[in-house]
């Protein structure tokens, strides 16, 4: 029987698609899709566990685990985050909230703890701190834990949503979650079980070579981006573009780019950059 099944999903799919079709990993990761309305239902202690343990076998760049997940159960720190996170209510009425940072502190502090700045008085050399590389890095481990995070919850039957804005506000996330210098939030997931069935339709993506490009980058061409943006156009044929804008690249530009969240993800930024360059 299992043998027929695979022949005729052979005959019926491409070999690709039956791969698809059998693999429940790709399944998943393929029909994921970002979720905003939660139901009531809480997450059990044992899949919230589960949820943890998968971000924390992340891979890990020189396996030190340079970040840090603050899980916010305070219903009025969750409360506080939709205001700092560009207004989203749905934060909180999310059961489970993780806030991602890079961090660095906690190695450097453990270098404090092993006397590594008497180790560089020996050697008569500086004793060096962290700067913009480390917290890319640190960012890399964070983000990559935090999408292990969303496959899991995925698979558990659970859906997420990550909220870009806790880049913003960073002198207000700092005190909230008493953040030292050489930590910063990079990212923040919302998790819980789905309100309504989950909709057929996956969220239109740009095709594949406008973003996997061979051994060399290169630029695109006006017919190029016709052909790009030619589905999300077909998006907007009953929606008006924010005004004044006539086209597409406009509605973006004023939507997102030069959006009053996008000023202040910015400004935060800079901020929390001079922080963990001076290391105060
Ligand atoms: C870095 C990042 C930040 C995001 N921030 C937000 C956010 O603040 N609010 C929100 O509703 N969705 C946010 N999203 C979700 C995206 O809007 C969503 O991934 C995108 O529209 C594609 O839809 P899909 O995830 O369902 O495929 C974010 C996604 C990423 C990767």
């Amino acid at each position: 029987m299992f043998t027929y099944i695979i022949n005729m999903s052979w005959r019926l799919f491409s070999m690709h698609d039956t791969l698809v079709f059998m693999n429940t990993v790709l399944k998943t990761l393929l029909s994921r899709r970002s979720l905003r309305l939660f139901s009531d239902k809480d997450i059990s202690p044992e899949d919230r566990e589960i949820l943890l343990k998968a971000a924390l076998a992340a891979p890990t760049a020189g396996n030190l685990m340079s970040y840090t997940i603050i899980n916010v159960t305070g219903q009025q720190i969750k409360n506080r985050l939709v205001k700092t996170c560009d207004n989203q209510p749905m934060i909180a009425k999310a059961p489970m909230v993780l806030v991602f940072l890079a961090d660095m502190q906690r190695l450097y502090d453990y270098f404090d703890y092993s006397d590594v700045p008497g180790l560089c008085k020996k050697m008569d050399t500086a004793y060096a701190v962290p700067k913009g590389g480390d917290l890319l890095l640190a960012a890399n481990d964070a983000i990559i834990a935090a999408q292990n995070v969303v496959i899991a919850a995925e698979s558990l039957g659970l859906g997420s949503c990550y909220i870009g804005d806790i880049i913003e506000n960073i002198e207000e996330h700092r005190k909230i979650f008493s953040l030292p210098p050489w930590t910063f939030p990079v990212s923040m997931l919302i998790l819980g079980y789905p309100k309504h069935k989950k909709p057929e339709k996956a969220v239109s993506r740009f095709p594949k070579d406008f973003i996997v490009h061979e051994n060399s980058y290169h630029r695109f061409s006006h017919s190029d981006f016709q052909r790009m943006f030619r589905e999300t156009e077909e998006q907007f044929r009953d929606r008006p573009y924010r005004e004044p804008a006539e086209n597409l690249g406009q509605h973006i530009y004023l939507r997102k780019f030069s959006s009053d969240f996008m000023k202040e993800m910015r400004r935060s930024f800079r901020k929390g950059l001079e922080t963990w360059n001076n290391g105060r």
